[in-house]
């Protein structure tokens, strides 16, 4: 059995745990296991390698992808070629390890014959029919240690710190770290926000204490453009960090080593077990399997009645509803 592996869109903590548990697993139940360059590209211009025990050992901690990743989406147009792809190579299956991006292309070939088992992937965490992505853990810790350094500074100079996070569809890295970095004001695309209502909160906190710590979703808005807006409105200095890549980069979190690890083995009893055209996935602390279907298109977003919200309104914080 020739099996290949890729991994697709932007980069997360834990892509190199999910290609070393897949492929460990594999080659010890005898599989040959090809690590394809670039994600779907690899397989347009056949830039693949075998992968042996050596390629896959002592790269659980690091960043990155040993792969090579694009995040350029798919025009649709190139499953013709993305197919011949495969099929030159003459694959017996491919484990796609990605987002919601990467599912849709797995989707779209799997309807087309291609036999893929698919892992969920992206430091957002709004990967459809899964209750968490690995990355995510990384992405949160790097933020909510800047929420909370930030604290100091803001403090001593009386300002209004605004901190742009990732999450373009939704707002669930804001939503944890702002929790656990105890941020003041909390903004997500999943809750339309009202900038006069985030002003007046201020202009109540600052009452009693010297500055606000807001932790804002770059999908709800741009960190300058909010930070202008609190500073015209409030009168009050504003900064802004946008912390970017920071986010994605580096060394995965322990709970994201583990998380990677367990992915990575789940899709290779997928695999061995030859049940392909479906996404491992974690259900209420279990680890399980979907349909490509039921990933491919869809984007999991914060629901609107999720607990954190709650308790993040229950510690005073504001969405700015
Ligand atoms: O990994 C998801 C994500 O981080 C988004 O939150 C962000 O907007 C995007 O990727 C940026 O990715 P890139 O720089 O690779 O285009």
């Amino acid at each position: 059995m020739r099996i290949g592996i890729l991994t697709g869109g932007g980069d997360a903590p834990g892509l190199n745990g999910v290609i070393r548990a897949v492929a460990k697993r594999l080659i010890r139940s005898g599989v040959e296991v090809w690590g394809l360059r670039d994600g779907f590209e690899g397989l347009l211009h056949g830039r693949v390698r075998p992968l042996g025990m050596d390629d896959v050992s002592g790269i659980l901690s690091s960043g990155g992808t040993i792969l090579g990743t694009v995040n350029r989406g798919d025009s649709g147009r190139r499953q013709a070629e993305l197919m011949q792809g495969y099929r030159r190579l003459g694959l017996d299956g491919l484990v796609a390890i990605g987002g919601e991006g990467t599912h849709l292309i797995a989707h779209r070939l799997a309807g087309r014959g291609a036999r893929i088992v698919g892992v969920p992937k992206t430091i957002d965490n709004d990967v459809a029919a899964t209750d968490v992505t690995f990355g995510f853990d990384t992405a949160v810790h790097v933020a909510t240690l800047a929420l909370e350094a930030l604290h100091s500074t803001a403090e001593a100079h009386g300002r209004i710190m605004v901190v742009e996070l990732m999450g373009r569809s939704a707002g669930w890295i804001a939503l944890h770290a702002g929790v656990a970095g105890g941020a003041d004001v909390i903004l997500i695309p999943e809750l339309p926000h009202d900038l006069e209502r985030v002003a007046s909160y201020i202009l109540e906190r600052h009452k009693t204490r010297r500055f606000t710590i807001v932790a804002l979703a770059e999908g709800a808005g741009s960190g300058a453009a909010v930070g202008r807006e609190l500073e015209k409105r409030t009168g009050i200095e504003s900064r802004v960090t946008v912390l970017g890549h920071l986010q994605r980069a580096g060394s995965p979190t322990p709970a994201d080593r583990l998380l990677s690890t367990r992915y990575g083995s789940a899709a290779a009893d997928l695999v061995l077990a030859r049940r392909f055209g479906r996404m491992v996935a974690l259900r209420s602390g279990r680890m399980t399997s979907v349909p490509l279907s039921a990933v491919a298109g869809k984007v999991r977003r914060v629901p609107p009645r999720h607990e954190l919200i709650r308790v993040a309104l229950g510690v005073g914080a504001t969405f700015g509803q």
